[in-house]
């Protein structure tokens, strides 16, 4: 009876968490402020997250937010005293405000005792790193050191659940590592649970995913991941409850499909500008058929970042090792190489082939907007060939300059666009961030040395472009007469 009034009560308080947190606007101004909390007392599992990168931040949250006591554990003890301190060190939207939210109600804790997290937790999510190396293959030594270690510190039944994205094989690697380590002494599970987050929309994701993926293979770890994830079943969010392969495919597939499409349009884009026909209204036109979707339709610079062009290519190699040729994703990797070609020879075409002494400012650095993360950025690439042409580089990043400054120490970082484009003969904008959408074309018009201007992101409004008499140039857009 007792147990009976307590399950409604959850419920009831949970229904009225769920109403009040998880509504689609967590940017608006009070998202974590305010609520009713959940009273989750039975269901505060003890959770670990091994590696506090993006994703292990991400989840370590977003968890504790669900109710749980979560530790995240990284080896760099300097990033352990930033986040003890409520700062994070990587620019992510609302991650901030949800960690210092959580540490204050003394949900997520920082430490960079790994093996103190792994005995002390039920639940240990590994979120470490898996970079490519130069041949494609997934680099899982780090993957292969957090198993060990959670083997050696083996000291009841765990569940062991894998954030980072892995190739297919690996949740058997590490049951296989753990098994060893542990010499079977304790029961354990191990679990695939990718992770499907956007940097720069991270939180959102975390808390509001079309979907959660569960590569579970015990009806045991299944019932805790529930418990652990109720917040998002109350919801009727989408499981898939699968093998470890299966959901360690989903992430690959997921993200070479959607690399695909993005060269797909790029390629679409090439075609538009050809013909001069308008790729936003093509990819309209065609996306709001729902078989084909209208997300992941814009043409731009090619894509980048920490997952597509690492993930397709770990993708590739998997599946050369079982002896095929995964054809559509090599296209992909291929015409994405080509865009970035084909954005430099744009430009190029724009100052009538003499970059030599030319000022060019690049508006834009990171990988995309609202992230300061320039991994694989379109950016990268394109610095070094207009380094390579003697051209002047004057490059502003609302977030990613910083970063970029490690790579290239010697070109000139603007303090503003403004500041960035005084003096400037072309524009370049590399990213859609929300103030070069807003950039004030008739001051950049009036301080600029030319009026020349490249858009990769199709985010200027060409009529005003050409009404102030720029020459410019964009992705697959219409001329405008
Ligand atoms: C991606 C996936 O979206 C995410 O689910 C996965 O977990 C990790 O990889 P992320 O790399 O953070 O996330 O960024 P995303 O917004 O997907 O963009 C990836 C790249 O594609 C960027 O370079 C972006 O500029 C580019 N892109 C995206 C386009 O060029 N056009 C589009 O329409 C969409």
């Amino acid at each position: 009876m007792e147990t009976s009034k307590n399950i409604l009560l959850f419920l009831l308080i949970l229904n009225s968490f769920t109403s009040n947190i998880f509504s689609k606007d967590v940017n608006s101004q009070n998202s974590y402020a305010n609520r009713s909390l959940p009273n989750l007392e039975t269901k505060n599992y003890k959770i670990s997250v091994i590696g506090s990168g993006y994703v292990g931040l991400v989840a370590g949250a977003g968890l504790a937010y669900f109710g749980n006591s979560v530790v995240c554990a990284d080896i760099d003890n300097s990033k352990v005293e930033l986040l003890n301190q409520g700062e994070i060190p990587i620019y992510e939207p609302k991650l901030k405000e949800l960690i210092s939210e959580q540490i204050k109600l003394d949900r997520l804790k920082f430490t960079s005792q790994v093996e103190d997290a792994i005995r002390s937790s039920d639940i240990i999510f590994i979120a470490v790193g898996t970079p490519m190396d130069d041949t494609g293959r997934t680099d899982l030594s780090y993957i292969e050191a957090v198993a060990k270690a959670i083997g050696k510190n083996l000291n009841g039944y765990k569940i062991i659940c894998t954030k980072s994205t892995v190739p297919v094989n690996t949740g058997q690697l590490i049951k296989d590592l753990i098994s060893l380590e542990s010499e079977d002494k304790f029961e354990f599970d191990v679990v695939s649970n990718p992770e499907f987050l956007k940097e720069g929309d991270a939180v959102n994701d975390f808390l509001n995913p079309d979907r959660v993926v569960l590569g579970v293979e015990t009806e045991k770890a299944k019932e805790i991941l529930n418990d652990i994830y109720r917040p998002l079943i109350e919801r009727d969010i989408p499981f898939i409850y699968t093998s470890l392969n299966t959901a360690e495919t989903i992430k690959y597939v997921a993200n070479s499909f959607l690399a695909t499409k993005i060269s797909f349009i790029n390629e679409v884009a090439n075609f538009c500008e050809k013909v001069n026909a308008d790729v936003l209204v093509v990819a309209k036109g065609i996306g709001l058929d729902k078989r084909i979707g209208q997300y992941f339709l814009n043409p731009g610079p090619g894509f980048g970042g920490s997952c597509f062009p690492k993930d397709t290519h770990s993708f590739l190699h998997k599946a050369n090792q079982n002896g095929l040729n995964l054809q559509i994703v090599e296209a992909a990797l291929k015409v994405n190489a080509q865009q970035r070609k084909h954005v430099f020879e744009k430009i190029s075409n724009l100052l009538e082939g003499e970059l030599e002494g030319k000022t060019i400012a690049i508006l834009g650095l990171a990988f995309k907007a609202e992230t300061d993360d320039i991994r694989e950025s379109p950016a990268i690439y394109l610095i070094k060939e207009f380094l390579a042409s003697k051209a002047n580089i004057k490059a502003y990043d609302p977030m990613a300059s910083n970063n970029m400054k490690h790579l290239y120490p010697d070109i000139t970082y603007a303090s503003s666009s403004a500041d960035a484009l005084s003096g400037a003969d072309i524009a370049v904008i590399l990213t859609e961030w929300k103030e070069f959408k807003e950039l004030d074309l008739s001051k950049a018009a009036s301080t600029m040395k030319n009026k020349v201007l490249f858009d990769a992101r199709n985010i200027l409004k060409v009529n005003e472009l050409k009404d102030l008499g720029f020459k410019f140039a964009n992705i697959g857009l219409a001329q405008v007469k």
